[in-house]
């Protein structure tokens, strides 16, 4: 009898002492099931990259520390029906025809990092995860993020999945750090539907983007090489820096009627169909930093705008010459407070405005001395008429 006894004795102290780290190696799949019993791992669990098709990691209900799997070219499934929080990162990388994901149960997760994993293309994860500090996922074959179903995050970066077509994260209120989407599918639309805050954004490469709710950015907003024909942030009111348009040679429409007031620079560079500046920032009042527009515009309206504490270089082709006339008369009326530099009927429109300046223009008195080279000094503006002016072009 002993002899039965002892080994299975010597298991169950193998499977408790399993449940404590620093980690466990899955280097075969049947090794999974020695966490079975484990209701919480507390450490890493690594599957080794000789590992073949499928794992199931059943049982475990929670990972204190990082799911880790990189390298295995065999893994095809992984899977694990009552896992619900991972304390460390889910880290995936390099599987290359991994294309099952099947976590029923998961909810939270720390860092969630997917990196080259061309056969995923969906997720199955029953409610999906609710909260992460930070998403990665970059080269995969997804098609959608239906699975990550985020309410908070800190930063989410999705990047070069060409096969993204749509991301719809309903739940999203909050980012404390940054989204970012780059080089994703030709035709990728994205909706943040209830998106309140976010630290910074950057969109490239997105053909359409729908936030409505969004009222307050702490951090900048930037879209570079959109597709896109309009953009629209109807509840925005202020952003702590910059605001950039670049290379969107669709754009026709911008539209911030609620925004006052940016924190940094407003940056408008080479979207060739963007001929309206005029009526897109009815409530704008402050900008912190810089005026960088470069392009085709053929009228420019802020008719709240009282501060501009940076620079304005403006180069369109338009011959619209009440254009400049306005940015100089803005100068003198003290609206602006940096330099002016101002052309029209300009070659100068495809800039992207690299290496223009457009953070806070507290700093800068610089631009003073030159700043009445645009002057015209046939329309001294006092009284009512430089009033006029310190209400930015009206
Ligand atoms: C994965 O493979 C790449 C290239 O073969 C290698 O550079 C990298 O160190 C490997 N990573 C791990 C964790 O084995
Ligand atoms: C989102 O951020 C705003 C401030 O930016 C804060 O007032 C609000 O409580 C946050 N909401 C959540 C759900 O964290
Ligand atoms: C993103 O846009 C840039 C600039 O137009 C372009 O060079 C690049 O190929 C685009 N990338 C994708 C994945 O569409
Ligand atoms: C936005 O990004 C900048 C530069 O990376 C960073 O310094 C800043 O802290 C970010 N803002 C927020 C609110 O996270
Ligand atoms: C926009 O802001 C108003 C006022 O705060 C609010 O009532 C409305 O629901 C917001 N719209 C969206 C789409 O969030
Ligand atoms: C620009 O977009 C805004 C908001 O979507 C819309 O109300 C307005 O009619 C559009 N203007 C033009 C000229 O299409
Ligand atoms: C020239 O620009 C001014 C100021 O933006 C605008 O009021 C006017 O309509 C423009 N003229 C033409 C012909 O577009
Ligand atoms: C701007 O254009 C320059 C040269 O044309 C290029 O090197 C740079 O990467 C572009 N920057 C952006 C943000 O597109
Ligand atoms: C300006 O936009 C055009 C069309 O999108 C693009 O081909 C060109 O590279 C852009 N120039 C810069 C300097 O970004």
């Amino acid at each position: 009898m002993a002899k039965f006894i002892l080994p299975a004795l010597a298991l169950a102290g193998t499977a408790l002492a399993q449940c404590d780290g620093p980690s466990f190696t899955i280097s075969a799949s049947e090794d999974a099931s020695q966490l079975a019993s484990c209701q919480t791992y507390d450490g890493d669990i690594i599957i080794a990259s000789e590992v073949s098709g499928q794992v199931q990691l059943n049982g475990v209900s929670s990972i204190t520390g990082d799911l880790r799997c990189t390298n295995a070219s065999q893994l095809t499934a992984l899977s694990a029906d009552r896992l619900s929080s991972i304390g460390g990162t889910f880290d995936l990388e390099e599987l290359q025809i991994l294309s099952s994901l099947r976590l029923p149960s998961i909810s939270r997760v720390n860092r969630v990092r997917w990196i080259a994993l061309p056969g995923l293309q969906s997720l199955n994860f029953g409610a999906g995860i609710n909260a992460a500090n930070n998403v990665y996922i970059s080269n995969t074959g997804l098609t959608d993020l239906r699975g990550i179903e985020l309410t908070a995050v800190g930063a989410m970066d999705i990047n070069n999945n060409q096969y993204l077509r749509t991301i719809n994260v309903n739940s999203l209120t909050n980012v404390t750090q940054a989204l970012s989407f780059s080089a994703n599918g030709m035709n990728l639309a994205i909706e943040f539907p209830n998106l309140e805050a976010a630290g910074n954004l950057t969109f490239r490469n997105v053909s359409s983007i729908s936030m409505p709710s969004l009222a307050n950015v702490p951090g900048s907003i930037g879209f570079y090489s959109n597709p896109f024909e309009s953009f629209a942030a109807p509840n925005l009111t202020a952003t702590g820096n910059t605001i950039a348009f670049v290379d969107s040679p669709m754009l026709s429409n911008l539209s911030f009627p609620s925004l006052e007031l940016i924190g940094g620079g407003l940056l408008l560079a080479n979207n060739s169909e963007l001929t309206q500046i005029a009526g897109s920032f009815p409530a704008l009042s402050t900008i912190n930093g810089d005026i960088n527009f470069y392009g085709t515009f053929e009228n420019v309206a802020f008719p709240s705008l009282t501060d501009v504490k940076g620079a304005a270089t403006v180069y369109t082709s338009s011959t619209n010459g009440t254009i400049c006339d306005l940015f100089n008369r803005a100068k003198t009326g003290q609206a602006i407070k940096g330099q002016v530099t101002c052309e029209t009927g300009s070659t100068n429109t495809a800039n992207n405005g690299t290496g223009t300046r457009s953070g806070s223009g507290s700093s800068r008195s610089s631009g003073a001395a030159v700043a009445n080279l645009n002057f015209d000094p046939s329309a001294p503006l006092t009284g009512f008429a430089a009033f006029v002016a310190a209400l930015l072009f009206i």
